[in-house]
């Protein structure tokens, strides 16, 4: 489809975001699986506080869509897009701990800590990191045995002490001592940017996609990644916590070193361009199919929530 037929951006990605909640919503019923013995209730509704509260859903979509570029738009991308939103909103609750950035307003709702207690919060995270696993490995996601397990590697590494985990470790340390260029960007392709790539590139594994195109789904992923955490950085600098639905002016108050406030606001802006064109540049080789990935990449770069 070209750009001209389709609706808008924000259009498709709600739409894309209802279908996933339904599904969320499925998963994180108490009917017991194989092998549980119950799913206590005050936990699920903490999970469930932590989950269905509003996000804008887009890593789900970035499954979703580079899936769609193999053709392999089935029920199997699906979960495994919910599998991996479990695991960005238990690292919501987490990042959100008095522990950690201690914050009280999330998706502009309380947050998973303040609307239950801090214990239910790291358990109901814990249970989302461990519901993707599941989810994935389940035979009812239907894909070949080894590509799940596949999957499942895959996001194990995204999400772990040398991805996402990591770079939150690396996040903390760096109120400490601001790490150089070279290391904030290190830190932010893992903190934010791991569960971005994986996501590209879970299509293309789902899809059955080639090495080189996987590869380039990854780098494509990558790229946007930065993008992601680049934009959040601007919006913690310039936008209300109304519009965000979260505290802003963080960063600075922590003495958190980011790239958008060493540089500022211009630098930034010219640093997202410059990752949108090597993101769509990515993209060529798959033509008009990818033009809503395309989008996602200005959408990422240009956001305002
Ligand atoms: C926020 O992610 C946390 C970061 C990695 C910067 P999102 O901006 O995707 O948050 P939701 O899911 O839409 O709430
Ligand atoms: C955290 O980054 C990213 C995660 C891994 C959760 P931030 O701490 O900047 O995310 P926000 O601004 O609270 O959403
Ligand atoms: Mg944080
Ligand atoms: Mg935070
Ligand atoms: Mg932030």
């Amino acid at each position: 489809m070209d750009e001209m037929t389709l609706p808008s951006f924000e259009t498709l990605l709600a739409l894309s975001a209802q279908s996933v909640e339904d599904l969320l919503r499925r998963l994180l019923d108490e009917r017991v699986r194989e092998g549980e013995i119950l799913r206590p209730e005050r936990l699920l509704a903490a999970m469930r506080h932590g989950v269905l509260n509003g996000g804008k859903r887009l890593r789900p979509f970035l499954v979703l869509e580079s899936a769609a570029l193999f053709d392999a738009q089935g029920m199997a991308a699906f979960r495994v897009a919910a599998a991996l939103e479990c695991v960005h909103c238990y690292s919501l609750i987490h990042d959100d701990l008095p522990a950690m950035d201690d914050d009280d307003l999330r998706r502009g709702q309380p947050t998973v800590h303040r609307a239950f207690d801090e214990a239910t919060a790291i358990l109901a995270g814990d249970s989302l990191l461990t519901y993707a696993f599941d989810i994935i490995a389940d035979a009812e996601t239907e894909l070949a045995p080894a590509t799940r397990a596949e999957l499942v590697l895959k996001l194990a590494r995204a999400a772990g002490p040398g991805g996402m985990a990591g770079g939150q470790a690396l996040d903390l340390m760096a109120e400490k001592l601001p790490p150089d260029e070279t290391g904030i960007v290190r830190l932010q392709a893992m903190k934010t940017g791991a569960l971005i790539r994986f996501a590209c590139e879970a299509g293309a594994v789902i899809g059955n996609a080639g090495p080189a195109e996987r590869e380039r789904l990854s780098s494509f992923g990558a790229a946007i990644g930065l993008a992601f955490q680049l934009a959040d950085d601007l919006l913690d600098l310039t936008a209300s916590a109304e519009d965000m639905g979260k505290a802003t002016g963080k960063d600075a108050a922590a003495g958190k070193a980011t790239l958008a406030a060493f540089h500022g606001e211009a630098w930034t802006r010219r640093q997202l361009a410059g990752l949108v064109d090597q993101a769509e540049e990515l993209l060529e080789p798959f033509g008009e199919k990818a033009t809503v990935l395309r989008l996602a990449a200005r959408f990422v770069a240009e956001r305002d929530r």
